[in-house]
């Protein structure tokens, strides 16, 4: 019998310090920057982030929304055997953003560790805890999305500047007989490396190269509406389904001309497309679990629906992951 990954419980944080495009342009312009709501709404999608506080680091969103998807799955964090985070903003070099969650969760023993393929990072990681549940060496895991994007952003680059914001989101994935996890894919092409970065490493207790986003924005994007309908046909051709069948479509909140886009290839009309990119900006790693979560508190996903999460990102790395909620 297959055993499935099925879905228990989902949870999110966003920070509390929430800027609308004219909170943020007013900043902005005290630096001589010029943007306008107008601009970011028009081209992005974009109304609002949020950014962390100085003192919060990816661990501690990572951890509010742990706690909530834990209460939402009616489980502890003892009863976790296996964390996974996916992010490329962790609180430090080393060690993983994941084992500072578990101690935050007051638990320990299980295998914690990172993945970091940027905005595609929750797919990555969902795919991983997905087949280690299917190969039986975990049977509850705790997987979460979770940046501060706004401590490697550049204020003085409008071009990217206003299109990212700080969150986290999580989910509870247990072993199942019922379906759960129906297909995954995943890829990566590093020859794209460029033209989504952030070049600076530590050197020898100084920062060498640039440590803030660098973004060929335009080559991104004509990249990212080609392998996200590409993927999602594959997650679809595994599971032998079509679009037709997808209920919602949630994914990665770059940008909504991205996402509507990528509806429109896979015939799917734009109320089936969860969007939070208008709330949220784009939180890398933690956009996908987020959305998820949203739509699940807001009563828009209902158990027994197929969902087609879908997510694109530097590296460039990209996948999806069709599941039966
Ligand atoms: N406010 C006002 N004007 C701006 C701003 C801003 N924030 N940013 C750029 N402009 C100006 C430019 O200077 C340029 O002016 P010019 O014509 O006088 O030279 C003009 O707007 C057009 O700039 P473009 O870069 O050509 O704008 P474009 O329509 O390509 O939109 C954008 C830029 C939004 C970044 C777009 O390319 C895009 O969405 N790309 C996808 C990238 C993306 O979503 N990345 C997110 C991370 S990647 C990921 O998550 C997969």
């Amino acid at each position: 019998m297959r055993i499935y990954s099925r879905i228990l419980g989902t949870g999110s944080y966003l920070p509390a310090n929430r800027l609308t495009n004219a909170d943020l342009a007013a900043q902005l312009a005290q630096q001589g920057v010029e943007t306008s709501d107008d601009w970011i709404v028009e081209r992005t999608g974009i109304r609002a982030r949020h950014f962390a506080a100085d003192q919060q680091g990816s661990s501690d969103l990572a951890t509010e929304a742990a706690r909530k998807a834990l209460a939402a799955a009616g489980i502890g964090a003892d009863d976790l055997d296996l964390i996974i985070v996916a992010t490329s903003t962790p609180d430090m070099v080393f060690p993983s953003v994941a084992t500072m969650v578990q101690h935050k969760l007051g638990t320990a023993g299980c295998p914690a560790f990172d993945v970091q393929a940027v905005c595609s990072g929750f797919i990555y990681a969902l795919t991983i805890a997905d087949s280690m549940i299917q190969s039986g060496s975990a049977k509850r895991a705790l997987v979460i999305g979770s940046e501060v994007f706004s401590r490697i952003l550049d204020f003085k680059d409008r071009t990217t500047c206003v299109l990212f914001g700080d969150g986290a989101g999580a989910v509870i994935l247990e072993a199942s007989d019922q379906p759960g996890i129906l297909a995954t894919d995943l890829h990566a092409d590093g020859k794209h490396k460029d033209i989504l970065c952030v070049p600076g490493h530590v050197n020898q207790g100084g920062i060498l190269g640039d440590p803030v986003l660098k973004m060929d924005g335009q080559a991104v994007f004509k990249l990212a509406v080609g392998v996200l309908e590409e993927t999602a046909r594959a997650s679809l051709a595994k599971a032998n389904l079509t679009d037709a069948d997808i209920d919602w479509l949630i994914p990665h909140q770059a940008n909504i001309r991205i996402m509507q886009s990528t509806a429109r290839k896979l015939k799917m009309s734009s109320d089936k497309v969860v969007v939070t990119v208008d709330q949220h900006g784009n939180t890398s790693a933690a956009s996908i679990p987020l959305a998820l979560d949203t739509a699940v508190r807001d009563g828009r996903i209902q158990r027994g629906q197929t969902l087609m999460l879908e997510g694109v990102g530097g590296g460039f790395t990209w996948g999806s992951v069709l599941l039966r909620y």
